[in-house]
């Protein structure tokens, strides 16, 4: 078997890691993988956008299957065009994506089918947009409708607040056309998990749940990033909410997709919060989450493989999805800065023995060293049989990682280990 793996961050080192606990498969490529994936994969420098140079190579290459991880190249059609070629995929195709792809989409998904969500407006005029928000209840949410880097999203708690983002996202067009239609709705609270799950369109498969850090400091405080640590098992994320979950979001999601005639392969990933009304869906991702899959992989007892050939075969069913009944906690290591503005080019230096607990985000490779190239530079993950052990033994690796500018969040985890205190 001959693999290529569409995405170059931790995500798809991890991705790339479990692949390799199969024997069947002598060669994986990554496009365009990063310093630290080099390791374990070859990395070939096509981007994860350049949907005709990812099918040209993997034509060139015999390649038998394709995992495309990021969204953008799923919500571009990287899955429907490799499947032209023959090459079977893992990954819902762009018609399927749009999940991710439209808020509007899947909002108004949601509605039609009776699927807990926030309750929310469209608006694709910006003047009526801001009459709306004039009385809006506060906070407001708003979102742009299209993929915007993870930065979409505006909890505005102020009319000024409310009245920048629709400005920033529909007149300056902040996100481009991601921004021509919003969505303005209900806020939210609650406790957040998310759960990423394998479906063929017949069944869905949870894996273990997860919770996110997504704000930049200690403390939930700062800015939002594309996520600063995770921890797997969340501890909300009991047998009665798993089980609720499933009979009104993840099956009814699933038929809806197939009722619009979209049916959705591949990772289905729910963003959730525990309101006291129950779990509604936040989000919808059309993927393996970053960084929630640098814990929930390195738990999976079942082979990654042969569950991504199940998706795509449509034999889910019959296949085992098995997790490991253990905790894992992630911390992240970024540059000082990030998200907004950081320094790059720093040495990172991983003493091998922990090396197989480090997935690598944002590093390059240069003259046999590995240097920092961005944000999120690498996530260190540490499994144990309670959840302070996979903390503290994380902790205790990121402190034997070195790089200039590096700073990571402290109290990874510490939420979890609240709720399960109160528990
Ligand atoms: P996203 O970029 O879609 O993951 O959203 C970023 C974050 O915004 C989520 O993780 C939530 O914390 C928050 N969020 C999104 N929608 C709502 C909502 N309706 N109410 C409260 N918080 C929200
Ligand atoms: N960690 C959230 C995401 O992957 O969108």
């Amino acid at each position: 078997m001959r693999i290529i793996v569409v995405g170059g961050g931790g995500r798809e080192h991890a991705i790339i890691k479990k692949l390799k606990e199969n024997n069947e498969i002598e060669k994986i490529y990554a496009l365009p993988g990063n310093g630290g994936i080099a390791a374990d994969a070859e990395c070939v420098g096509i981007g994860a956008t350049d949907i005709d140079g990812i099918v040209k190579f993997a034509v060139d290459n015999s390649i038998d299957y394709a995992v495309v991880a990021p969204d953008d190249p799923l919500v571009m059609g990287c899955v429907d065009a490799l499947e032209e070629k023959g090459i079977p995929c893992f990954g819902p195709r762009s018609n399927a994506a749009i999940i991710e792809g439209s808020k509007v989409f899947s909002k108004n998904l949601m509605k039609k089918y009776g699927i807990p969500t926030a309750a929310y407006e469209v608006f694709d005029d910006a003047e009526k947009a801001l009459d709306y928000i004039k009385t809006a209840p506060l906070p407001t949410v708003i979102k742009a409708d299209g993929l915007a880097l993870g930065k979409g999203v505006i909890i505005a708690t102020t009319r000024e607040e409310a009245e920048d983002a629709v400005i920033s996202i529909m007149k300056d067009k902040k996100f481009g056309k991601s921004g021509n239609s919003i969505v303005v709705e209900e806020f939210l609270e609650g406790p957040e998990v998310s759960v990423l799950s394998f479906t063929d369109g017949k069944v869905v498969k949870p894996m273990i749940s997860s919770m996110d850090h997504k704000r930049a400091g200690d403390n939930d405080t700062g800015l939002n990033t594309g996520g600063m640590g995770t921890v797997a098992p969340n501890p909300y994320y009991t047998d009665a909410v798993a089980k609720e979950c499933m009979e009104k979001i993840f099956l009814p999601t699933m038929e809806a997709m197939n009722a619009e005639g979209r049916t959705f392969k591949g990772c289905l990933y729910f963003g959730l919060m525990i309101t006291k009304d129950g779990p509604k869906v936040i989000e919808y991702n059309c993927r393996f989450g970053d960084p929630e899959t640098q814990v929930v992989l390195p738990l999976l007892k079942s082979d990654l493989f042969t569950i991504m050939k199940a998706t795509t075969d449509g034999t889910l069913a019959e296949t085992p999805v098995e997790f490991d009944d253990k905790n894992a906690a992630c911390v992240i290591m970024a540059s000082e800065g990030y998200p907004v503005s950081y320094e790059k080019g720093y040495e990172i230096t991983i003493p091998a023995d922990i090396a197989p607990c480090v997935f690598v985000a944002g590093a390059k490779e240069e003259d046999g060293k590995l240097l920092t190239s961005g944000g999120r530079v690498l996530g260190v993950t540490a499994i144990a049989d309670s959840l302070q052990e996979a903390i503290n033994s994380s902790y205790r690796m990121v402190e034997q990682i070195h790089f200039d500018n590096a700073f990571y969040r402290h109290d990874i985890g510490q939420r979890a280990l609240k709720a399960k205190a109160e528990d």
